[in-house]
């Protein structure tokens, strides 16, 4: 078969370039532009990167307009009707479904990874007792690299396949542990009798003088909300793993970045900024006034869990949980809850308000999130680290597949420059 090509013209020169035209498995073609700079010394532009694909992936397929998520083609609803969290991280990981004896042999290393290095409890101590969770998770995930020297060799794939198993059995035990030490109750060592949510649940809430049995209704949505969370292609978080990792870093180290990147409100932090936003709403009197402030361009604020830079249709996630957090709140004593109320009431009045169906803008997964969790339980400064527990499968799936790609080079993007051209030193005394 021919390749496709695109001809580029220059209109102020008339110089023309012929560039290849890429086509993945699905998905819009791609111009490929590696030659163009060499070519006709021209770069592009995009800022945010709303046009440009970074690398090929086989693991995830989002088409935005279609509302159309897939983990290495298996579409989200299914599996999140079906599977288990850990059944789609070998999903994720290793490309297909596991056999009944790989998954239970999956599972059996995860459990027994979830213990972390006794020295490694002491570094909370440096933290200040009211740490936020994630700035605790950013610290002590970076440091893991210090502790586990025998699995370091990133060109090794062996080291990179236990380094992921590594994160992904630590990641609910650290995280558990950053809120203990928030707390100030001593830390809860896992269970190898507990599956992964209830183990992460327990870690949690139980405490040396009392067991805590986790509800199913609880671990039920933990699951889910873990799948639904747990890849989603080159989004901010992803793309910072890759980066960090292109130049050769540790996967420690590469995942401490991600976590970094998926604090901010804009990313994972929005499922936190919701219940903030919410508390500052205060009572459903007062959602037209914030509707009006979201919808002012001179005023910061914004809704927070509603859009999304790719799905301007809905996004799937949050239909999946939608129907779940409607479900547990209706399955709640105290389901009269003003702060419930609040966020149905929001719901309902953005999806009907001109500005916000204009701009498709609909409640995304982290409005629903938020709002679950908080019907679980989970205290607020915790939520984000969820989500970064759930990620962690899907950065190091990118991370392991990124240094497998012999087309990786390190990550370096251009500029158009705006500072001042050229000009001389001017000695102090003459300042
Ligand atoms: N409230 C009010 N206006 C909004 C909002 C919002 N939440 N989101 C976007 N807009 C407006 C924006 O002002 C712009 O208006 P105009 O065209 O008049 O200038 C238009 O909608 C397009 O928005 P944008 O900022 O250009 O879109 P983006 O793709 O750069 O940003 C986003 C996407 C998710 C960062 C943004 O919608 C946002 O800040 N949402 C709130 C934070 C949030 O919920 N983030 C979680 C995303 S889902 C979890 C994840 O995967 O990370």
């Amino acid at each position: 078969m021919t390749e496709k090509t695109i001809t580029l013209t220059n209109n102020s020169n008339g110089q023309s370039v012929e560039l290849p035209l890429l086509k993945g498995t699905a998905g819009p073609e791609v111009m490929d532009i590696t030659s163009l700079y060499s070519k006709m010394g021209i770069f592009t532009f995009d800022p945010g990167f709303v046009a440009t694909g970074s690398c090929r992936s086989a693991i995830t397929y989002i088409d935005g307009n279609a509302g159309k998520l897939w983990y290495r083609g298996y579409p989200i609803e299914q599996l999140a009707e079906k599977a288990d969290f850990l059944e789609v991280a070998y999903l994720l990981l290793y490309g297909e479904l596991p056999s009944k004896d790989q998954l239970g042999e999956f599972e059996h290393i995860i459990r027994y990874h979830s213990m972390i290095k006794e020295t490694v409890k002491s570094f909370f101590d440096g933290f200040h007792f009211n740490a936020h969770p994630m700035a605790v998770m950013v610290g002590v995930v970076g440091s893991l690299s210090a502790f586990y020297h025998d699995s370091l060799d990133i060109h090794n794939p062996r080291h990179r396949e236990i380094s992921a198993h590594r994160l992904i059995a630590k990641m609910p035990t650290i995280a558990a542990a950053s809120y203990k030490h928030n707390i100030g109750e001593p830390f809860i060592y896992p269970r190898n009798d507990l599956d992964y949510c209830a183990n992460f649940l327990h870690m949690m809430f139980a405490t040396p003088c009392e067991e805590y049995v986790p509800s199913k209704l609880a671990v039920k949505a933990i699951n889910l909300l873990f799948i639904l969370h747990a890849d989603h292609e080159q989004n901010a978080s992803t793309s910072t793993v890759r980066l960090s990792g292109s130049s050769q870093a540790n996967p420690f180290a590469c995942i401490a970045s991600g976590i970094a990147s998926l604090w901010g409100p804009a990313h994972g932090g929005a499922n936190e900024a919701v219940l903030d936003m919410l508390t500052q709403i205060g009572d459903v009197s007062k959602v037209d006034e914030y509707l009006a402030r979201a919808k002012d361009k001179n005023d910061p604020f914004r809704l927070m869990g509603f859009g999304h830079r790719v799905y301007k249709n809905h996004d799937p996630r949050a239909t999946i949980i939608r129907k779940v957090c409607h479900e547990i709140l209706e399955s709640m004593t105290d389901s009269n809850n003003p702060m419930f109320e609040l966020a149905l009431r929001l719901e309902q009045v953005a999806l009907e308000d001109e500005y916000f169906v204009e701009r498709k803008l609909y409640p995304n997964v982290d409005f629903y999130s938020g709002i679950i969790y908080r019907a679980l339980n989970i205290p607020t400064s915790m939520f984000t680290v969820m989500f970064a527990i759930a990620r962690t499968v899907g950065w190091m799936a990118h991370w392991m597949e990124m240094m497998d790609d012999p087309q990786q080079r390190i990550g370096r993007p251009r500029q158009i420059y705006t500072g001042y051209d050229k000009r001389d030193y001017v000695p102090l005394d003459e300042r």
